[in-house]
């Protein structure tokens, strides 16, 4: 598997199984389950056993992300900010890493074009979605300013051979070093914070979508192998689905058509939720008879995803929509005026925000 070029058409059971991600939905009595948690958007775990243990007997933990700075930031993107206000409200520590270096690697990014999306794009739009990233357990920094990544990255490849490395992704002999050293770097993002420079071993959980699994099996395996050098616990991970893009395809930066973009402007959402793929009928007289498909429906993932918090207004949506009561034009509408608000907050929140996404890289 390969984290750069993964496509979204997945087949989560498939992945699941070939590499021992257990069920989400087999996790029992979470307190306080968030939107994704509840409505199966989170998918599966390693070890979040651990962390849910640590939450019951109110201990502290790891968790850790990294945002790589090639983009815009879209709505699949705030699931990830979701789940760390999650975290960071049941007494998460948490570590943003901003991968200046992956984007420089493998997206052709400058540092300095990577910094300056990381504060316009990013972390004011983390911060605009409430995650207090100036909090004393947050820390946000760029991967290619932290010395201690950087030689913490360093020990830790001197147990990762090439084969291994060719193993989980698939790398070709032409590879660039680059692409292998970006790997390392990322699992000491996540392992850093377990070092005496932070927190010292702890159960650390990271948040993620599946193509991220490789790191996260590297990591876990690189941690077992530095445990009498660093003590490390081996981190969890959750996965999250892909939310659809608008035009049915994967969600995509890269592709403006197909995402809902935090810095959209509420016009330019709107329209794009009205003319957005539907899991409606041909004709509104088959609609009606037959019922929609919520389930093949983009407008209806914006709603389970991020815009109706309130699960038993949710599954009406759901039953409306099944039995052909509620219509795709109605449903947009609907949808539209939705998108509309959160963006318009969501963009004074940003403009808040600005100064101080900037004074957290200085
Ligand atoms: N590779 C991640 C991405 O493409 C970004 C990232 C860097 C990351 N370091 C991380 C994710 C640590 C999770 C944990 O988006
Ligand atoms: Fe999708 Fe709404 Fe149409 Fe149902 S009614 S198919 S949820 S747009």
């Amino acid at each position: 598997m390969d984290p750069w070029t993964f496509s979204s058409t997945v087949d989560y059971e498939d992945i699941m199984n070939k590499f021992g991600i257990k069920r989400f939905k087999d996790v029992v009595g979470i307190k306080d389950p968030n939107l994704l948690m509840r409505r199966g958007v989170i998918f599966g775990h390693r070890d979040f056993n651990l962390i849910q243990e640590r939450i019951n007997k109110n201990k502290g933990f790891i968790c850790i992300t990294g945002m790589m700075p090639s983009g815009k930031m879209h709505v699949g993107h705030k699931m990830v900010v979701d789940q760390l206000k999650w975290y960071f409200k049941h007494g998460g520590n948490i570590f943003v890493s901003i991968a200046d270096m992956e984007a420089y690697a493998t997206r052709g990014k400058s540092f300095e074009e990577g910094r300056k999306i990381a504060i316009d794009e990013y972390l004011s739009n983390y911060l605009a979605l409430g995650l207090d990233l100036t909090h004393k357990n947050v820390h946000v920094y760029l991967q290619s300013e932290s010395k201690l990544l950087n030689d913490l990255s360093f020990k830790l490849s001197k147990k990762v051979n090439f084969s291994q490395m060719k193993a989980i992704y698939g790398f070709e002999n032409t590879i660039n070093v680059a692409h292998l050293y970006v790997p390392l770097i990322q699992v000491a993002d996540i392992l850093l914070p377990q070092t005496e420079d932070f927190l010292s071993p702890m159960p650390t959980i990271v948040p993620v979508g599946i193509d991220q699994d490789p790191h996260i099996r590297l990591t876990r395996d690189v941690a077992l192998r530095f445990k009498d050098d660093f003590g490390f616990m081996a981190p969890g991970s959750t996965y999250h689905r892909f939310i659809t893009g608008l035009t049915n395809t994967k969600m995509s930066s890269s592709k403006p058509k197909t995402a809902i973009f935090l810095n959209d402007s509420p016009e330019d959402a709107e329209k794009k939720v009205k003319t957005a793929k539907t899991g409606g009928r041909e004709s509104l007289k088959e609609q009606k008879e037959l019922g929609g498909c919520p389930d093949r429906c983009v407008v209806y993932e914006l709603l389970l995803y991020h815009l109706i918090g309130d699960d038993r207004e949710l599954e009406k949506v759901y039953t409306e929509c099944r039995n052909g009561k509620l219509l795709c034009g109605e449903c947009k509408q609907m949808t539209s005026i939705k998108i509309k608000d959160f963006l318009e907050d969501l963009a004074i929140k940003r403009d808040e925000s600005v100064e101080i996404a900037e004074n957290i890289l200085n």
